[in-house]
């Protein structure tokens, strides 16, 4: 892994032009953009998704196609910003074609990047969107059902699986018990998870409003 500059202002400059400059795998050839990331390097909570499909590809920036917008609206539900509160990024950089999963190789030659994000915005919690996400972080590769709303204390950190927004399209229904309503209460404990994390100045974060 790459060492990392000590300032955060060079670490920035210099990493974002080696990482959109990156040709360490096949999707290299076909990319239109390198999907980084959006939100606020800062941010006391990270979600990390699989990889860019069509919209981000040609926008440059994760989730902002379909499974992108529901995601935010999902994410505003429960009483996040995903501007200001949240660092958005996924474990594989370049879109793979047609939208197929990253290849264990992609997913190998992609990690340092991942890792470096991790270091570098250090957030509090970590939540997982969908299988790929949890198999390249974690290293675990049990069913969505069995894995999700139950937080993972892992490498030091707090990691919450949710499904993925792709999956949530498909099974759109928000009927309690249904993966739709899963995912918001799955949230919502990232959420009071964060409200119950008081630093000297107070509560990170207002608590969240009772569904
Ligand atoms: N799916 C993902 O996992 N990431 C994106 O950025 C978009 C769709």
């Amino acid at each position: 892994m790459a060492v990392m500059p000590s300032s955060p202002g060079s670490f920035k400059q210099s990493w974002l032009e080696r990482c959109r400059q990156c040709s360490r795998c096949g999707l290299s050839a076909e990319r239109q953009h390198v999907v980084i990331s959006r939100g606020d390097p800062s941010a006391k909570v990270m979600v990390i998704g699989e990889a860019p499909g069509a919209s981000e590809d040609i926008q440059g920036l994760p989730f902002v196609g379909r499974s992108g917008q529901l995601l935010d609206q999902l994410l505003r539900t429960v009483g996040f910003n995903p501007d200001s509160d949240l660092f958005i990024c996924n474990v594989v950089k370049c879109r793979p074609p047609n939208n197929r999963k990253p290849s264990s190789a992609e997913l190998r030659a992609c990690r340092p990047w991942i890792e470096e994000q991790l270091a570098h915005v250090d957030p509090l919690v970590v939540v997982l969107v969908g299988a790929t996400a949890v198999a390249a972080m974690l290293k675990r590769k049990q069913a969505m059902r069995s894995l999700r709303g139950v937080w993972i204390e892992q490498a030091g950190r707090l990691w919450m699986p949710v499904f993925h927004p792709a999956y949530l399209l498909r099974n759109p229904s928000r009927e309690p018990g249904k993966p739709m309503a899963m995912t918001l209460e799955d949230l919502r404990q990232v959420r009071l998870r964060l409200c119950q994390c008081e630093p000297a100045s107070g509560a990170l974060f207002p608590c969240p409003p009772p569904p």
